[in-house]
C-alpha cells in the first residue's frame, strides 16, 4: 500500500521531473501541512490522495506550487552573466547582424530575478543593440512564482543578494520595505506559467536559453529529456547556460561545452556536428 509520501513523489516526478529524495518526508510534511489546512483537508494524506481525485488539476497545481524550490537571486553566481556580456553578446551581435533580433528564454525563472538581470544587462548595452528587437521570455511551472515575477516587487533581502547598489538605484523604486522594478524593465520581459517538459514555447528559435539550477533536481532520465527539449528550442549555434553544478557532459552529446568551465555555457551542435565529433569531447574555447 503506497504511503502519502510515495504518492506525492510519484506525482511530482511524473508532472515536473523533479525528484524528491526519499529521506525528506518530514520536511515535505511541514511544507504541505499549511496547504492541506487551507484547502480543507484533515491531513496531508488526504491532500495527496486528492491529487488523483476529481479536483485533480486544481490540487495538483497547488501542491506543485508548494513543493517547488524557487531559490534564486539577481545575477546568481555572477560569472555566467559576465560570460554572457563579454563573450556571448559579441558573438550574437555578429551572428544576428542581418536580422537584428534576439530571443532569450529564461526557463525555470522562479521569481524573475534571472530574467530581470538579463533585461538590465541589455539595457546597459542599449547602444550596441540600438534598432534591435530583443525578446526575453521567462517561464516557470510555479504559478505563484510567476505572479511574483510579474509584480516585480522584492524585499530588502532579495535585492541585497547579487544586485549592485548602482543597479538597485537605477532600476528600482523603494516603498517602505520593498523595491519595485521600473515599468520599462517589466515591459522587456514576458512571464508565462509553463511546464518545461510539456510545451516548449516554440521550436528552434531561441538564441540563448538560461536553464539554471533545474537539471540538478532531475534524475538521469529527466536530465536527458530536459536537454533534448532545450536542444530543440535552441536556434542553430544558440547558447545554453546551466547552473554551477550542471553540465551536458555525460548526458547529451548535442552540445559543445566550454573547455575551461564545462558548466558555464554550452553551444548547440547540429546533428551532423554531434555525429562527427562522437565520441570525442567537444570543446569550445571562449
Ligand atoms: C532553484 S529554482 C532556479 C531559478 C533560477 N533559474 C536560478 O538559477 O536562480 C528552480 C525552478 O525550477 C522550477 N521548475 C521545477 N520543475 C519545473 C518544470 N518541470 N518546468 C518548469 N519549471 C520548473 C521551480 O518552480 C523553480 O522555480
Amino acid at each position: 500500500m503506497p504511503t502519502w509520501f510515495d504518492v506525492l513523489r510519484r506525482e511530482i516526478k511524473q508532472s515536473t521531473c523533479v525528484v524528491i529524495d526519499a529521506d525528506r518526508a518530514a520536511s515535505v510534511a511541514s511544507r504541505l501541512s499549511p496547504l492541506a489546512r487551507d484547502l480543507g483537508f484533515p491531513d496531508i494524506a488526504h491532500l495527496c490522495l486528492a491529487m488523483m481525485g476529481p479536483r485533480r488539476a486544481q490540487i495538483h497545481r497547488a501542491v506543485v506550487d508548494a513543493m517547488m524550490i524557487n531559490e534564486t537571486s539577481f545575477f546568481r553566481d555572477r560569472l555566467p552573466f559576465d560570460e554572457f556580456r563579454c563573450k556571448i553578446m559579441p558573438q550574437l551581435l555578429a551572428a544576428r547582424a542581418a536580422s537584428r533580433s534576439l530571443r532569450i528564454w529564461s526557463a525555470a525563472c522562479a521569481t524573475g530575478q534571472e530574467a530581470y538581470s538579463l533585461a538590465m544587462m541589455f539595457d546597459e548595452e542599449a547602444r550596441l543593440f540600438s534598432g534591435w528587437s530583443i525578446e526575453i521570455l521567462a517561464t516557470d511551472v510555479s504559478q505563484s512564482a510567476i505572479e511574483t515575477a510579474r509584480a516585480g516587487v522584492y524585499n530588502q533581502f532579495q535585492v541585497q543578494r547579487g544586485l549592485p547598489v548602482s543597479q538597485l538605484l537605477r532600476y528600482f523604486t523603494r516603498a517602505n520595505d520593498t523595491w519595485t522594478i521600473a515599468e520599462h524593465m517589466k515591459s522587456r520581459v514576458r512571464f508565462e506559467q509553463r511546464n518545461i517538459l510539456e510545451n516548449a514555447p516554440s521550436t528552434g528559435s531561441f538564441d540563448v536559453i538560461c536553464c539554471r539550477n533545474l537539471m540538478y533536481y532531475f534524475d538521469s532520465e529527466g536530465k536527458k529529456a530536459l536537454l533534448k527539449r532545450l536542444h530543440e528550442a535552441l536556434a542553430p549555434g544558440g547558447f545554453l547556460l546551466l547552473g554551477a553544478t550542471e553540465t551536458p557532459l555525460g548526458v547529451s552529446d548535442e552540445f559543445a561545452v566550454s573547455s575551461h568551465h564545462p558548466w558555464l555555457s554550452a553551444r548547440k551542435l547540429d546533428r551532423a556536428q554531434s555525429q562527427n565529433m562522437r565520441p570525442q569531447l567537444r570543446l569550445v574555447r571562449g
